[in-house]
């Protein structure tokens, strides 16, 4: 089983994101952790509670990590996932009860306690909460089987011209998990755009006809509209996704090894991941880009995720 620890912001992308680790059958979530981004850390927690009530996600530890980033003022997505962070369907009661650990301690817990090099970290959000347990426990970096995240972007931002969202609110955080010596793999915005969701996907999600495929086809429908209003997409990127697609299946995507840093100075660069695409890439290098997604393999991905949950 591929052991999974996801750590996101849900957040309509993040959403889907764990409804497709919890679906796969080759996908063990050994813990969900939560961090300030979307929206605040109470309701992007209780959002993922109530995703693992719909989805039917018993017996996975979720935990509340960071409210704010490292250095800066928190910032929120409302444009983007509305004021509850997952505006659009209504939300039910969750029925589980988080984790009494930090989330930077339930990471810590579980790398620690699995064997080494088995445990994927999978970042949806800023990176606040990794480059705590990295700091608190920095074991973890070599024990971790390696790091595949959602955020950045070599050519292209969202949140300013260069940056994009999940770096740019807490750059400094990045900072120190893209400069950790494990494998990181970014699967930024140049990939994630790729993973549109088009008019046939959203009817092959509707077709699968159960109350977690409904809730999918609700979440899309009000992340397409902010993202037609507030970013002149046609349809909707669904990012979070895409790096839990690429732990379950390496052929869903292509990648290529490439330094990738964090600026940290920058007046009009902030947040932005450096890619240096000289090559040959150093041998030390451990940074790897997505860079071409295989649309079809991936809509499929979710498409049997939802079947396998069913109606719990
Ligand atoms: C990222 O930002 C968030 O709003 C999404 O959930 C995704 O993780 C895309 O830039
Ligand atoms: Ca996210």
């Amino acid at each position: 089983a591929l052991k999974m620890i996801l750590d996101c912001d849900p957040g309509h992308d993040d959403a889907i994101a764990l409804i497709l680790a919890h679906g796969n059958p080759t996908v063990e979530l050994l813990a969900v952790t939560t961090v300030h981004g979307n929206q605040t850390i109470d309701k992007v927690t209780r959002n993922a509670l109530a995703v693992a009530r719909i989805a039917g996600i018993t017996g996975v530890p979720f935990a509340a990590g960071a409210h704010r980033p490292l250095v800066r003022v928190a910032e929120t997505a409302p444009s983007i996932h509305g004021e509850s962070g997952l505006d659009g369907p209504v939300l039910p009661e969750p029925t589980l009860v988080p984790d009494a650990r930090h989330a930077v301690d339930l990471i810590i817990d579980t790398i620690m306690a699995n064997e080494p090099n088995t445990v994927t970290l999978v970042p949806t959000g800023a990176l606040t909460n990794i480059a705590l347990a990295v700091r608190k426990e920095p074991r973890i970096a070599e024990r971790v089987k390696e790091v595949v995240l959602m955020g950045g972007g070599y050519h292209v931002g969202n949140w300013s011209a260069a940056a994009e969202f999940n770096i740019v609110i807490d750059p400094e955080a990045a900072h120190i998990v893209f400069n950790e010596k494990w494998k990181l793999t970014m699967v930024g915005l140049d990939l994630t755009h790729q993973a549109i969701a088009t008019p046939d996907v959203v009817a092959a999600i509707a077709a699968v006809g159960t109350a977690p495929a409904r809730f999918v086809v609700e979440l899309l429908a009000f992340f397409g509209q902010t993202y037609r209003e507030a970013q002149g997409f046609e349809h909707p990127p669904v990012h979070d996704p895409c790096a839990v697609a690429l732990v379950i299946d390496p052929t869903v995507m292509t990648v290529v090894r490439v330094p990738l840093d964090i600026e940290l100075t920058g007046t009009l660069t902030l947040g932005m991941t450096v890619a240096d695409f000289r090559s040959p890439a150093p041998a030390d290098c451990t940074t790897y880009a997505a860079t071409d997604l295989d649309h079809g393999k991936f809509w499929a991905l979710i498409v049997d995720a939802l079947e396998r949950i069913g109606d719990p």
